[in-house]
């Protein structure tokens, strides 16, 4: 299926996307060399939201790399991911630190506001929840991070009265409505 408009589509049926435009448009710009492939997959992932098989397989059309040779870089980085991602990525820190002072806790509790578990999005593609180990605000335990803001001191109390703060998803969230470093 088409990742961008949601049609049938795959790229062999000529989806006229402009997101394929745009990727096309930053693949010419590029050094025609196979280390160009992991900034052409940054810049895949940043307009699509993440890397399906079909854009895989535009990409590996438009740099004349084998499929295989790109799923594999792909599944080797942490960073690239096949699956969609939800708007917001909630990161909750599994560090020492963050651990010994209630992070698990705090897991439990975004599993159950969020009626998924580490690792999964929403249904309605709000929120991606992982983990990560130590943010470097080991003071600040447990932290969780919301996109790029940090938030030290974490309850799981804290927990449904934030995620508020990221609810108006469907209308698009107004810059005013995040948190920015909040300790
Ligand atoms: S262990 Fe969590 S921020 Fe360092």
């Amino acid at each position: 299926m088409c990742p961008t408009c949601e049609c049938q589509a795959t790229c062999d049926t000529a989806c006229e996307s402009p997101l394929y435009k745009e990727l096309d448009d930053f693949i010419a710009s590029q050094p025609k060399e196979r280390d160009a492939l992991i900034p052409v997959l940054h810049k895949a992932q940043q307009l699509f939201g993440f890397l399906p098989l079909e854009v895989q397989e535009h990409v590996s059309k438009a740099m004349d790399i084998p499929v295989s040779q790109i799923l594999g870089v792909v599944t080797f980085y942490h960073y690239f991911t096949m699956q969609p991602r939800g708007r917001h990525t909630i990161n909750v820190c599994m560090g020492t630190a963050c651990y010994v002072r209630g992070a698990k806790k705090v897991v439990e509790a975004l599993e159950e506001e969020l009626k998924i578990e580490l690792g999964e999005t929403t249904p309605d593609r709000r929120f991606s929840f992982t983990s990560q180990r130590c943010f470097g605000a080991c003071g600040l335990a447990p932290v969780i991070m919301i996109n790029d803001d940090v938030h030290g001191r974490i309850t799981p109390k804290k927990i449904a009265k934030l995620l508020k703060n990221y609810g108006s998803v469907k209308s698009g969230m107004k810059k005013d409505e995040s948190f920015s470093g909040v300790f």
